[in-house]
């Protein structure tokens, strides 16, 4: 299994490209799901994530065709399966998104439960309430959604609570349901706007997409389309966070500064200096951090997604500052390997503190999960000596080449095989 070698203390100076979001990608191979022609999409990340969903796909009968440089074309003209299998949704969460394509368009679905993961419980009861309101008769049989639907009826839905999962969808089943479908309380992440942009591309007839009230008017049907995918947020938002804790000055480019308002604004509180272009960041590190509480929460708030990373650099802040968790009950499980590292870090529940700055030095670390591991590659960037990443796998499902990017900003960092 590989892994990943960091020696710290050195600042970072160049230029880093942003990849495509790996959660926008997810939904929008699904919604091509949706067509029986061939959509294209430019800007996928080439990272473990996108191959298993295309593994799914593939399963249910579509025609995958990955070409150099990011760009897939995904053709599926008949569907010879309805079911997502226990082995790639136990790999993948995201796999159930394609429970509202594969319903909308063939009536039926079997989508196996996702369990519990590294970072909750997550639960997709809101993901079915929504279906059944647009009349899918669902069952869980056997670890297994069933889900049934002569035609699936526009309805209003409302969710209890934010769910980016949930909302996509049902924005993918309305699309070709009978009527008119209002989704309030939805999701306003960049990555919705991102597959409702491909939806509509396709003929969808959405409004609202960014909103917390989303309208869609059922169609017949979608048709093929080419879509580039938006730059990955949350990239973007480490290798800002990398920069801050290692030192130094660094570009980033072909990213969305307008995606990252929350993290901009955080980071900026802390004392580090960012210029904004329309398609680029200029990164200065301060000489002094300052320690700044936070709190997860959905867009346009500071996302969870971006918690661990921020928490590597609140090590290294001067003061005490809390980060409190708010869309997930178990993500602080880099918390501990933190105190490895010599980090001053309490966890309570869904607050943790933090007193810094203290050194740290490097260890051997192992982390849960995806931006688990990611905040471990980072202090390993301000510790002192060696440290050892292991289950690079974690890093390789999100993050395009996040050792060679780093070591392209000058970075002490290596694969070990
Ligand atoms: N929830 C329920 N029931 C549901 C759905 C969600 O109780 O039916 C709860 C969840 O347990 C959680 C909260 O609602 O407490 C929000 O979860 P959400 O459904 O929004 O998360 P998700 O759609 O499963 C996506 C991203 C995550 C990201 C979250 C929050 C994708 C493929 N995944 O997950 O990304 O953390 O939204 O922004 O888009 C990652 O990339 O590392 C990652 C975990």
């Amino acid at each position: 299994m590989d892994r990943i070698r960091v020696l710290g203390g050195r600042p970072l100076e160049g230029t880093v490209r942003i990849s495509g979001a790996k959660n926008a990608s997810l939904p929008d191979m699904c919604a091509t799901l949706l067509a029986d022609e061939p959509v294209v999409l430019h800007n996928i990340p080439e990272v473990r994530d996108i191959c298993t969903m295309a593994r799914v796909l593939e399963a249910l009968g579509a025609a995958v065709d990955f070409r150099v440089g990011g760009t897939i074309e995904i053709h599926a003209r008949t569907l010879r399966s309805i079911e997502a299998p226990y082995d790639l949704v136990k790999t993948m969460r995201a796999s159930v998104l394609v429970l509202g394509p594969l319903l909308a368009r063939e009536g039926r679905a079997r989508v196996s439960l996702p369990g519990g993961c590294a970072i909750g419980a997550r639960p997709i009861n809101l993901h079915l309430q929504a279906l059944s309101k647009l009349g899918a008769e669902v069952d869980v049989q056997h670890g297994y959604v069933e889900a049934i639907a002569k035609r699936l009826q526009g309805a209003n839905v409302m969710f209890d609570t934010v769910t980016v999962t949930g909302t996509e969808n049902v924005i993918m089943a309305a699309c070709r349901a009978q009527g008119e479908t209002v989704i309030e309380n939805a999701a306003c992440e960049p990555e919705i706007v991102d597959l409702c942009d491909l939806l509509r591309a396709m003929g969808g007839e959405i409004d609202g997409a960014g909103t917390p009230r989303i309208r869609i008017r059922g169609v017949d049907r979608l048709h093929g389309a080419t879509h580039a995918v938006m730059p990955d947020r949350i990239e973007t938002g480490t290798y800002l966070a990398a920069c801050a804790v290692a030192g130094g000055e660094i570009e980033i480019y072909a990213c969305r500064p307008d995606h990252l308002r929350g993290v901009l604004d955080k980071l900026r509180e802390t004392g580090v200096r960012i210029e904004e272009g329309p398609d680029n960041l200029r990164v200065r590190a301060p000489r002094v951090i300052r320690a700044t509480d936070v709190t997860t929460s959905p867009f346009p708030g500071f996302p969870t997604d971006m918690q661990a990373q921020y928490m590597a650099l609140m090590t290294q802040a001067s003061g005490t500052c809390t980060i409190t968790e708010t869309i997930f009950e178990n993500r602080f499980m880099h918390v501990a390997e933190l105190r490895r590292m010599g980090a001053d870090v309490r966890a309570d529940g869904r607050t943790a503190l933090i007193v810094g700055p203290t050194p740290l030095s490097g260890a051997q670390l192992m982390a849960t999960d995806l931006r688990a591991s990611a905040c471990l590659v980072l202090a390993g960037l301000a510790a002192s000596g060696e440290t050892i990443v292991e289950r690079v796998y974690h890093l390789d499902r999100g993050y395009y080449r996040i050792d060679e990017k780093l070591r392209g900003l000058g970075a002490d960092i290596e694969r070990l095989k």
